[in-house]
């Protein structure tokens, strides 16, 4: 089921007074098991307060639809030292199949675009068919060979902000 007009939860960066409602979507996905897929850091409440106060140059973003956040997605590895960010999300389970992974993987693609990246890169497990379904449909390009850790490497070139056909803007 796709979801349009005013049901569509709002993407936009983490904010500081985000720290109760990320934990508390943090703890959901960790019961839905997604750390199996997703796993760029413990999904727990100090995490969560971490994330709600980071002043850097890397990105974490957020679905919120009414009062609860129901996506977490980020763009990282400028704080590193590195040009290529990697990029992961997390739809909570309830909210999945209605095109909100797509929806903040875009505005995650904006973000990118906004800082300067010519590409972005991501890993994921072959067998998580949806996520590389998803990506694949996107236009990232993959490596099919397995990294030690089981997972398969991936880069999106980006249009060029001047080049863009007007399709994908942040909304
Ligand atoms: C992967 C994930 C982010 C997708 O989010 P979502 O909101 O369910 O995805 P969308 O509704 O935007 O669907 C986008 C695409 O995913 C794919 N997809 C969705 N449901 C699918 C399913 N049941 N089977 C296969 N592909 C599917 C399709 O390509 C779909 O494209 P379409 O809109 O043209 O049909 C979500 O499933 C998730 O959070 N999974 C757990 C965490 C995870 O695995 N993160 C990625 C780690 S690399």
């Amino acid at each position: 089921m796709k979801v349009s007009g005013s049901d569509l939860p709002a993407c936009r960066p983490v904010q500081p007074d985000d720290a109760c409602a990320l934990g508390r979507l943090f703890e959901r996905l960790q019961s839905q098991g997604v750390e199996k897929f997703f796993h760029p850091h413990p999904l727990t409440q100090e995490a969560a307060e971490h994330r709600a106060a980071y002043a850097g140059k890397d990105v974490y973003c957020v679905l919120q639809m009414g009062t609860d956040l129901v996506g977490y997605g980020l763009l990282r590895g400028w704080d590193d030292g590195y040009d290529v960010p990697s990029l992961g999300l997390a739809i909570d389970a309830s909210q999945q199949g209605r095109g909100h992974g797509r929806r903040l993987m875009e505005f995650l693609h904006v973000l990118a675009r906004q800082r300067g990246a010519k590409r972005i890169r991501l890993r994921v497990y072959p067998e998580n068919v949806r996520a590389l379904a998803l990506y694949q449909s996107l236009g990232y390009a993959f490596n099919l060979k397995r990294g030690t850790d089981g997972q398969i490497l991936g880069f999106l070139e980006l249009i060029p902000e001047n080049e863009l056909p007007g399709k994908e803007q942040a909304r």
